[in-house]
């Protein structure tokens, strides 16, 4: 059974809210993986137009320093996407002993080198590299990833450059999915550099700039939120997004009903029935859907929509480069 919540007001030259349907037993489902899927389509049509154009193909290198078993997994699945749109790639595998002068050597390289669309070093690095040193290391215009200081200040300036694959992944979710954000209460839980604040600056800044973000009014909850102010919060959100890394850190009673609750947290517990690992969000997926109106799973959630985004990245950087290198012959 669906219940019809009606409210509206107008903002002249702004969006409308006008009404949400919202199933009154469970939440809809947000799909990741389904419209992951419908985006990798358009984009594998937008790359063989691009190339079929005359461009050289959108090529994505990634570097992985160590042996992590999930940067392992988490590359792995980017190269795949890779293929499934036509974006050509390659994995440079370095010791966990490499120097940060070798590393920053490396990107250096990929830098220069013109058939690179996108360059990304998987984090964590090991502790004897800085990562902050290496996210400002890759050139601007290659950051598909969007961790250098020049593409986090232009999203935090509302101006045009590359935004986080997972923020802007939470961003195409809620997009897709038509949930009302503009003028509405978000909490973001997480605070963190790469992913939190990133997507907190995305929710709350003005759709009408370059970065056509949210326009939310945003709450940015961390460690140091008392657990009773951090539901208190939650409580009061239209939209609630949780990227933290604690199994059933958002509970049924932490959710206004209605609500659309965006899992990012990837976290691998044991299985209880099988002994098994599985992998979990930071929402107590079964208990809040039964009040929520909207949930993204963990996993099949926001995970494959941040590999789409890598891909959208990656795209818009060979793009760039095409422009950039035809302005250049044309001045010669
Ligand atoms: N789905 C994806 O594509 C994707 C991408 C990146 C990260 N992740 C996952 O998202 C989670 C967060 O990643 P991150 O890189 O931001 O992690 P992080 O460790 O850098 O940040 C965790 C954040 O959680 C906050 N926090 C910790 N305990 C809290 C509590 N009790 N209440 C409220 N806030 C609390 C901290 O203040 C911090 O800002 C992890 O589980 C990670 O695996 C998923």
């Amino acid at each position: 059974m669906f219940k019809c919540f009606v409210s509206s007001w107008a903002v002249p030259g702004r969006r409308y809210v006008t009404k949400v349907l919202v199933n009154s037993n469970m939440a809809q489902i947000i799909d990741g993986k389904v419209i992951s899927q419908e985006i990798r389509l358009k984009l594998n049509e937008e790359v063989a137009q691009f190339v079929n154009a005359g461009n050289p193909q959108p090529h994505l290198t990634a570097v992985i320093v160590g042996e992590d078993p999930a940067s392992e997994i988490y590359v792995r699945n980017k190269m795949t996407a890779c293929k499934e749109v036509g974006i050509s790639s390659e994995t440079k595998r370095l010791p966990a002993t490499t120097t940060e002068e070798e590393l920053l050597q490396l990107i250096g390289e990929l830098n220069r080198d013109d058939s690179v669309s996108g360059v990304l070093v998987q984090l964590p690095v090991p502790e004897q590299i800085n990562e902050r040193t290496i996210c400002n290391a890759v050139a601007p215009e290659k950051d598909v990833d969007g961790f250098n200081e020049i593409n986090m200040g232009r999203l935090a300036l509302d101006m045009e450059g590359f935004v986080p694959a997972t923020p802007l992944a939470v961003k195409t979710l809620l997009e897709h999915c038509n949930i009302e954000t503009f003028g509405r209460n978000a909490v973001v839980v997480g605070r963190s550099k790469n992913v939190s604040l990133p997507l907190a600056i995305l929710m709350h800044s003005d759709g009408k700039n370059a970065t056509k973000a949210l326009d939310a009014t945003v709450t940015i909850c961390h460690r140091y939120t008392p657990p009773k102010e951090l539901a208190i919060h939650c409580r009061q959100a239209d939209i609630i997004v949780v990227a933290v890394g604690k199994p059933g850190l958002i509970t049924k009673d932490m959710v206004k009903p209605g609500a659309c609750v965006i899992d990012v947290g990837i976290n691998r517990i044991k299985d209880e029935k099988t002994g098994n690992d599985k992998l979990v969000g930071d929402v107590d997926f079964e208990e809040v859907r039964q009040v929520a109106g909207h949930i993204s799973p963990v996993p099949g959630g926001v995970g494959p929509m941040t590999v789409t985004m890598l891909m959208y990245n990656t795209l818009k950087a060979a793009k760039k480069a095409a422009q950039n290198a035809s302005r250049k012959s044309a001045l010669v």
